[in-house]
C-alpha cells in the first residue's frame, strides 16, 4: 500500500497535535510535531541568550542545535530531545510560548527547520502538524488539513492543558498570548500561516475528538487507495 503525507496546519490550540497523533497511530505512521522543533530552538536561544537580531549568533546557534523525537515505549509517545536532553515539558511552558513566534519568524530558523522536516518525511508515511506544512514543507502532500476553532474553545483547551501541568496562567493571559501568536504567525514575511488552496478545512469548535480524527482518517483512506 502506498504511503502518503498528511499535513495538518492551523492556529495554536486548535487541537492539531492530539488529533495528528491519533491519526498517525491509526495509520501506523510516524508523527512529527513541527511546533516542538521551533519550541526547542527557542528554548536553546533563551538558555544561551542568543540575540535574534545578530545573524551570525543565530547561525552559530542553529549549528549547535540537534533535535530528535525519541519514542518512549512505556508511555507510547515521542518526546522532544534537544541536544540529547528530554525537553518535552520545558518547551510547553509559557516563557517559551511567549518567545516562539519571534524566533520562528527568522528566515534562517525556518530554513533549518524546513530542511530537517523534509528529511523526516522523505520516506512518506508521516503525519506532520504545524503552520506551513501543506504550503511550504510538503506542498505535494497527498492530504492537507487546515484546522480552526473559536477563540473561546482555544483558550479553554490551553487553560486545561496548563492546569494539568500545574502551570499558572489566567484565561486573559492565554487569550493575549494566542492573539499575539496568531498575529505573528499570519503576518510574518517568511511562510506565514495560511490555508493551502487544496487543504480541507476542519472546524473543531463543536465536534468531538473522535469526529475530528474520523474526518481526517476517512480522507486519508480515500487518498491512500486512490494512489495505489
Ligand atoms: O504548534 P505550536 O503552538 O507548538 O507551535 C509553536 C510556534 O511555532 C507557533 O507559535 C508558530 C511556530 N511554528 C511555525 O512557525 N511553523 C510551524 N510549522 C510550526 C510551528
Amino acid at each position: 500500500m502506498k504511503k502518503i503525507i498528511v499535513a495538518i496546519d492551523g492556529y495554536s490550540a486548535c487541537g492539531k497535535s492530539t488529533t495528528a497523533k491519533a491519526v498517525a497511530r491509526q495509520l501506523a505512521y510516524s508523527y512529527v510535531d513541527s511546533g516542538a522543533m521551533y519550541r526547542a530552538t527557542t528554548l536553546f536561544f533563551l538558555q544561551n541568550q542568543i540575540n535574534i537580531a545578530e545573524v551570525k549568533q543565530v547561525d552559530n546557534a542553529l549549528k549547535a542545535i540537534h533535535i530528535e523525537f525519541v519514542f518512549d515505549e512505556k508511555e507510547q509517545v515521542s518526546h522532544t530531545h534537544l541536544n540529547g536532553l528530554n525537553v518535552e515539558q520545558e518547551i510547553r511552558k509559557m516563557y517559551v510560548s511567549d518567545k516562539v513566534s519571534e524566533v520562528s519568524a527568522l528566515p534562517q530558523v525556518r530554513n533549518a527547520m524546513r530542511y530537517n522536516q523534509q528529511k523526516l518525511g522523505s520516506l512518506r508515511g508521516i503525519v506532520m502538524d504545524g503552520r506551513d506544512i501543506g504550503t511550504v514543507v510538503f506542498p505535494d502532500a497527498e492530504l492537507k488539513i487546515f484546522m480552526i476553532a473559536s477563540m473561546e474553545v482555544r483558550v479553554q483547551r490551553r487553560l486545561l492543558e496548563l492546569q494539568q501541568k500545574n502551570e499558572q496562567a489566567t484565561a486573559a493571559q492565554i487569550q493575549e498570548n494566542l492573539l499575539h501568536r496568531d498575529h505573528l504567525d499570519t503576518h510574518r514575511s517568511e511562510n506565514p500561516l495560511r490555508k493551502a488552496s487544496d487543504a480541507f478545512e476542519l472546524d473543531t469548535s463543536h465536534i468531538s475528538f473522535d469526529e475530528q480524527v474520523d474526518f481526517i482518517l476517512k480522507l486519508a483512506h480515500q487518498k491512500i487507495y486512490a494512489t495505489v
